[in-house]
């Protein structure tokens, strides 16, 4: 069959694919003066190596970065302040204020059906091959996909320190970074879920609020956010594992 615009298979392939990257938080967990995200990590930020992951990808149209109201470091130490294609919104209360933020931003420049893909600022390893896996799912799948790993670890529920139940991990999946969908979609997901006065921790539970069911594309383990200091060596020692491979932000 000859593609035409009318195919909606061809025409998903012509819209074009944005980058929002949430890094409003203050890194509460984390317990440094400096958040997390601008935590020096092999000679740079840790949101430049978050931003490095999609800026240079030929899919990529532009990036917008999410910045809490007394955020004194971005203009100082990230190298992608003065990018033309890096632009920056206001952060909010919790991760989804902000990315709903961003997405106002966005909707100056992009379309409806544009592809938002959502990705933490603390999450520096995300493998350039995940990234074109991921990219590849959305040719097929209009709801949206996300990066995730199937849980290895038994999973236990807890209360008073005491076990409550074990749950069974046969279906369970650990929720990464990128998580794309279309950006109008996604802005009514977001606000539905504020409007129900629930707050998602990821983008696709918003959108899973609507019934819909976004696409789980299986990642690596190594794109980890960066949540405790003992995150910071191990996130390097994975930079290093795949510049070696040829398999990283570098490609
Ligand atoms: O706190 P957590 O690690 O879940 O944050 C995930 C991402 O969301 C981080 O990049 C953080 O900077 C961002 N965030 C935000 N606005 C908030 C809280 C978190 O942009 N109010």
């Amino acid at each position: 069959m000859t593609a035409s615009s009318s195919d909606p298979v061809s025409a998903r392939r012509s819209l074009r694919h944005w980058v929002l990257i949430p890094a409003a938080g203050v890194g509460r967990r984390f317990g440094a003066a400096v958040p997390k995200q601008y935590l020096s990590l092999a000679g740079r930020p840790v949101i430049d190596h978050a931003i490095a992951a999609f800026i240079d990808h030929p899919a990529i149209a532009g990036c917008v970065v999410v910045l809490g109201e007394s955020d004194g470091w971005w203009a100082d130490t990230s190298g992608y302040a003065n990018h033309p294609r890096v632009h920056r919104a206001p952060g909010g209360a919790e991760r989804c204020h902000s990315v709903r933020n961003g997405l106002d931003l966005l909707a100056g420049l992009a379309d409806e059906q544009d592809w938002v893909l959502v990705h933490d600022a603390a999450r520096p390893c995300l493998r350039r091959t995940d990234l074109d896996l991921l990219l590849d799912t959305l040719q097929r799948e209009p709801v949206g996909a996300l990066l995730a790993v199937p849980i290895a670890d038994t999973v236990k529920r807890g209360s008073g320190g005491r076990i409550d139940a074990t749950v069974p991990r046969a279906d369970l999946w650990r929720a990464y970074t990128p998580q794309a969908f279309q950006l109008g979609l996604l802005r009514r997901a977001l606000d539905h879920a504020d409007a129900s006065d629930l707050v998602v921790t990821d983008d696709a539970s918003a959108v899973e609020l609507l019934g819909e069911r976004p696409v789980l594309v299986e990642g690596h383990a190594d794109n980890i956010k960066i949540t405790r200091p003992e995150d910071l060596p191990l996130a390097e020692f994975h930079l290093a594992q795949q510049q070696n491979a040829g398999s990283g932000t570098v490609d």
